[in-house]
């Protein structure tokens, strides 16, 4: 598949419902007394995978005509025994937050996902989950497919976290749901705060504060809990919402307004670095929805400049690299991005799917151990002209179906299945803004 701009970008549009956001809705409704319903959910295969292990596990999940979801929790404790594998799909956030709520009920269960999926790391889940009680028989490397054994009353444990990483976070609070005491998790390094928000709103008790002698955020959780049905509503989610604001700063004309987008201080960061480097992102009309900020973003044409990524603002755009490499490609003068190890177990490697790829569209890029330096052409098309290999990941195939769109010659994604797990409706969102894929 590829894409064209055949003249400037216009119009508005909404994304699909937040990922992040979507998942924990599902997770924490099917674990409350009650029906919970959720608005905005994001229909997209990873959110569906979770539904379907939450029903696996007793809960009801469902789809009205109305298009609300209306989830039965099981109540905390109250999860069964699944009696098939649990099919993760291609979703991290999936497999690594229900591994946390299995880790604490007294149940075995089998996780299967695809060859991404089967590639990415999980000892950083089976770390903490073990030292709760959990019993893991994971694949070489602590890879998928793995079973694991629940323990109840798992054993509460104080975590600091190793790596910079929400679902890690989130999986042992998950876990702490269930688990009668204090589970504590210390996070050194800020990472997106849904989980805890949305676990304050379904009734949790959560305590954060501050530890300065240790320079860190400590979170705690009493169980065990009791959650109450809820009323969500799902902003829009910013990492899709990238795409068309990278696709409208780079085409030139163009001008775009993308509504309802969630703007979260720990996700923000791409357009706070996008606006550092000299695009025109207005935000519009701010408000509250379920407890999250958004606006909507009008966007437009502007040069760009590159820019020295601080590395600090990294986890609050960790998913929007690929995006941001594709603006710098174009931008005026060198970006320079590190810092980045993460960026390695995604669902591909992104410093090297995202290096090689632009390189073979006609960009200057270096690939760093951690990181990517970019030199931009200041706003001159690329060369394009090559099938580009999006390695079974959502990101990387969108992030060169905007490339195609400032390309001389058709870029060509191999593979655009992938962008349904997070971003249904890409293509034609693109094309009611005027891009024309092929
Ligand atoms: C997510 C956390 C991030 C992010 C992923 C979604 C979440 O992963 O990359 O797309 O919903 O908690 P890490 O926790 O591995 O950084």
């Amino acid at each position: 598949m590829r894409f064209r701009a055949p003249g400037p970008l216009r119009g508005s549009a909404r994304v699909p419902g937040d990922k992040s956001i979507s998942h924990r809705s599902i997770m924490l409704s099917a674990l409350a007394v009650g029906e919970s319903r959720i608005e905005g959910l994001l229909e997209g295969e990873d959110v569906l995978a979770t539904a379907a292990a939450m029903r696996a596990m007793g809960a009801s999940v469902e789809r009205g005509e109305d298009g609300l979801w209306r989830v039965h929790g099981v109540g905390v404790g109250g999860l069964l025994q699944p009696e098939a594998a649990l099919d993760m799909g291609n979703s991290g956030t999936s497999t690594r937050l229900l591994m946390g709520l299995v880790a604490s009920h007294p149940i075995t269960a089998t996780f299967i996902g695809d060859a991404s999926l089967s590639r990415r790391p999980m000892n950083r889940v089976i770390d903490p989950l073990s030292q709760m009680g959990a019993a893991f028989t994971p694949s070489p490397g602590g890879r998928l497919p793995l079973m694991l054994r629940g323990l109840c009353p798992a054993i509460p444990i104080e975590y600091r976290l190793p790596v910079a990483s929400a679902q890690v976070k989130s999986a042992i609070l998950l876990a702490g749901l269930n688990t009668p005491g204090i589970t504590r998790v210390i996070e050194p390094v800020a990472t997106r705060d849904h989980s805890e928000r949305m676990l304050r709103g379904f009734g949790a008790s959560l305590e954060i504060h501050r530890d300065e002698a240790d320079d860190a955020t400590v979170i705690e959780l009493r169980g065990e809990a009791e959650l109450r049905a809820q009323q969500i509503i799902v902003p829009g989610d910013p990492s899709s919402a990238a795409f068309p604001v990278v696709a409208a700063l780079l085409v030139p004309g163009s001008e775009v307004t993308i509504e309802n987008v969630g703007l979260n201080p720990t996700r923000a960061g791409l357009f706070e670095v996008l606006r550092a480097m000299g695009g025109d992102i207005a935000f519009a009309n701010p408000r509250d929805a379920g407890g999250e900020p958004v606006a909507d973003l009008i966007v437009r044409h502007s040069a760009l400049t590159g820019i020295d990524v601080p590395p600090e603002i990294a986890p609050s755009m960790i998913d929007e690299f690929p995006a941001l490499f594709v603006a710098a490609a174009l931008a005026r003068g060198r970006t320079v991005a590190r810092g980045l190890d993460e960026l390695r177990v995604k669902e591909s490697d992104r410093i090297t799917t995202m290096a090689e790829g632009l390189r073979a569209i006609g960009a200057r890029v270096e690939e760093l151990e951690d990181g990517l330096v970019i030199d931009g052409t200041d706003g001159d098309t690329l060369a394009g002209g090559a099938t580009v290999a999006a390695k079974l990941d959502h990101r990387i195939a969108m992030s060169f179906a905007v490339a195609g769109l400032v390309s001389r010659d058709a870029v060509t994604i191999d593979d655009m299945a992938p962008v349904a797990t997070s971003f249904p409706g890409f293509a034609a969102l693109m094309s009611g803004l005027g891009a024309v894929p092929e």
